[in-house]
């Protein structure tokens, strides 16, 4: 029998740094380990995470389902890889008469049908970002390595830990190392654990154009491979420790 699934909302404070990114490739690798999920954009104003799967036209969206047209079932796309998707409108007319915190009523149907139910956060602390706050059981962070993705990510942390939520941790994305920070400096700075750190990959670029997340488009690429380490982690699935890192541990264990 499936436990019930978990409802995690993807936030960051700071536009931009990834949170869609995040939401879609983490569905496809959570997906993949055989696990059913469901991807909802609730960044509506600005909402892009059908774009990223390949959808344009939707017939039904959240949008409509929160003005009360529409149940939420028939707002589900699915896509190739099995990953569910409720796609946001991409017209602002349809922004009218909708209120994001309404989809708290609305999540309880998925969360028996799907293991994972991933939110796909709007930026800033408005109140569309927190709605997606309150409409999540636990919440994960993306930060890139600038000081005002991390000073956001502090801000959002406080405003979860405000309502008890719990935060997993925080992704760090866009990793490259000319930033002169370590992801372990970002995760002292936030006191969180860092769940993966995405390195900055140009494949994403080829990923936009195509509209196919890289997680498909290309499996072996370096972002790819992170995003499959972050869902099986998600899942408690151990990553295999290379012979090097065992050779490593049994030195840090002797000293
Ligand atoms: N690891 C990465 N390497 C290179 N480019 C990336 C990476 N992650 C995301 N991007 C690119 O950065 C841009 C912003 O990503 P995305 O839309 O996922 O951010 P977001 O946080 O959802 O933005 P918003 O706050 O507007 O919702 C996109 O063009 C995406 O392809
Ligand atoms: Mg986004």
């Amino acid at each position: 029998m499936r436990e019930v699934g978990r409802v995690i909302g993807i936030l960051s404070g700071k536009g931009g740094v990834g949170k869609s990114t995040l939401t879609a490739n983490l569905a496809i690798q959570l997906a993949r380990l055989g696990k059913e999920v469901i991807a909802i954009d609730c960044n509506l104003t600005t909402s892009h995470l059908g774009l990223l799967f390949g959808f344009y036209d939707y017939p039904v969206t959240l949008n409509q389902v929160l003005r009360g047209d529409y149940e939420i079932e028939d707002a589900i796309y699915e896509h190739k890889s099995g990953v569910k998707i409720i796609p946001g409108s991409l017209s602002p007319r349809d922004l009218y008469g909708v209120d994001l915190l309404d989809l708290r009523l609305k999540l309880s149907s998925l969360v028996g049908k799907n293991d994972f139910v991933l939110l796909d956060g709007a930026p800033g602390l408005g109140r569309e970002a927190i709605s997606a706050i309150l409409c999540s059981q636990e919440v994960m962070l993306v930060a890139i390595p600038t000081l005002s993705s991390v000073l956001d990510v502090l801000r959002v942390k406080a405003v979860v830990g405000s309502y008890n939520i719990p935060i997993l941790g925080v992704v760090v994305n866009m990793y490259e190392k000319r930033y002169k920070v370590r992801p372990e400096e970002i995760g002292v700075s936030v006191n969180l654990p860092i769940l993966a750190t995405i390195p900055y990959d140009k494949e994403l670029i080829e990923s936009n154009v195509f509209k196919i997340p890289v997680s498909i488009l290309n499996p072996k690429a370096r972002s790819s491979r992170e995003f499959e380490k972050l869902a099986k982690k998600l899942v408690g699935m151990e990553e295999k420790v290379g012979i090097f890192q065992k050779i490593k541990s049994l030195f840090v264990a002797s000293s």
